[in-house]
């Protein structure tokens, strides 16, 4: 029995064309192309280890290290991570138990979602862990997408730098020629979700405007990939703004309807539109998940700007930012 410790981190990520909405009840195939950017400054960390009562069942605690958060999963939270270990560890035919140990160097209960990051982190590990003991070569990140995206669909693009572009089994780097983008994500309500991204997912199918949904998606995928190529900015941050609006449109026409969007979320969005887009005619790209906080991305050379907005925003609410 090794008491060696497997680790791997994982960062969280933003898609700016979404992921919502799945072809079959398992297996987390997407029912349209999604593309995201790497946020590499909200991660988690992961550490495996055999038990060390040789038991085959899988455990989970949190994980206490300086500079990290210790993780609180719910016990439903706790089952699906370590269903997805499970599952690794049939696709490979290991049987030891481990015990698990996460956590995310941001508070967990700040309303940003960890499970992508979680996921692909957890994934990560396993497959280090798992392969390394049965003397085989590790796979290739492109592989371990495959196999994270089985746990939850989103973290398959956390196992990339920049830009990930996932359509169907798993998700790649894409370069879109764009370098560093500077990141704010205005928390502008920490309480629990209502309904799940997982059930969003079901739900979205119930409503009217879900006709054309996948055309609508796989229509600006393939034009914000060019516009961003091109530099087009404020095109690109036009069709951002479309694509979160679609989503969370879908959510409160769904049946039973549902929705994330808080009065804090339109004051933000209000602002960013008409403040900055409307009187500098420039601004960041502005996205929101299936939650009421809202997601500034910046081009490097926008940095003051984010600054002066980091402060403005920030005298209302908390801002997380990798900008220093
Ligand atoms: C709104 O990946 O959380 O963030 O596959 O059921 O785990 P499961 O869903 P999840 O869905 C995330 C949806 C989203 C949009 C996105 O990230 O593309």
């Amino acid at each position: 029995m090794t008491n060696k410790i497997w680790v791997a981190e994982a960062p969280s990520n933003i898609a700016l064309i979404k992921y919502m909405g799945k072809t079959e009840k398992s297996g987390n195939r997407p029912t349209n192309g999604s593309l995201s950017y790497s946020l590499d400054h909200l991660r988690t960390r992961v550490e495996l280890s055999l038990r060390p009562d040789g038991q085959a069942g899988d455990q989970w605690a949190p994980l206490n290290r300086q500079g990290w958060q210790p993780l609180t999963l719910s016990t439903k939270g706790q089952e699906r991570f370590l269903k997805h270990l499970q599952m690794l560890k049939s696709e490979f035919g290991f049987s030891a138990g481990f015990l698990v140990q996460s956590a995310n160097n941001f508070p967990s209960d700040c309303g940003l979602a960890s499970s992508a990051s979680s996921f692909a982190a957890l994934t990560l590990a396993g497959v280090r862990a798992i392969r390394e003991m049965q003397g085989k070569m590790i796979l290739t990140p492109n592989e371990i997408s495959i196999l994270s995206r089985k746990g939850s669909g989103s973290s398959c693009r956390s196992l990339f730098e920049g830009f990930s572009l996932w359509r169907d089994e798993g998700a790649e780097r894409i370069d879109l020629g764009i370098g560093k983008l500077w990141h704010q994500v205005i928390l502008v309500d920490d309480s629990l979700k209502a309904v799940s991204s997982s059930e969003a997912h079901l739900r979205v199918a119930s409503s009217d405007l879900f006709n054309g949904r996948v055309e609508r998606a796989e229509r600006r995928l393939k034009n914000l990939i060019a516009l961003m190529r091109e530099k087009k900015w404020r095109q690109s941050f036009e069709i951002c703004w479309q694509e979160f609006w679609d989503m969370h449109a879908l959510f409160e026409t769904s049946n039973p309807a549902f929705g994330y969007m808080r009065s804090g979320s339109l004051d933000v969005l209000n602002f960013v539109r008409e403040q900055v887009w409307g009187k500098l005619g420039d601004g960041p790209l502005v996205t929101m998940d299936a939650g009421a906080n809202v997601h500034l991305l910046y081009r490097e050379d926008q940095a003051d700007l984010a600054r002066m907005m980091g402060r403005q925003l920030g005298e209302k609410w908390q801002v997380i930012s990798n900008l220093s």
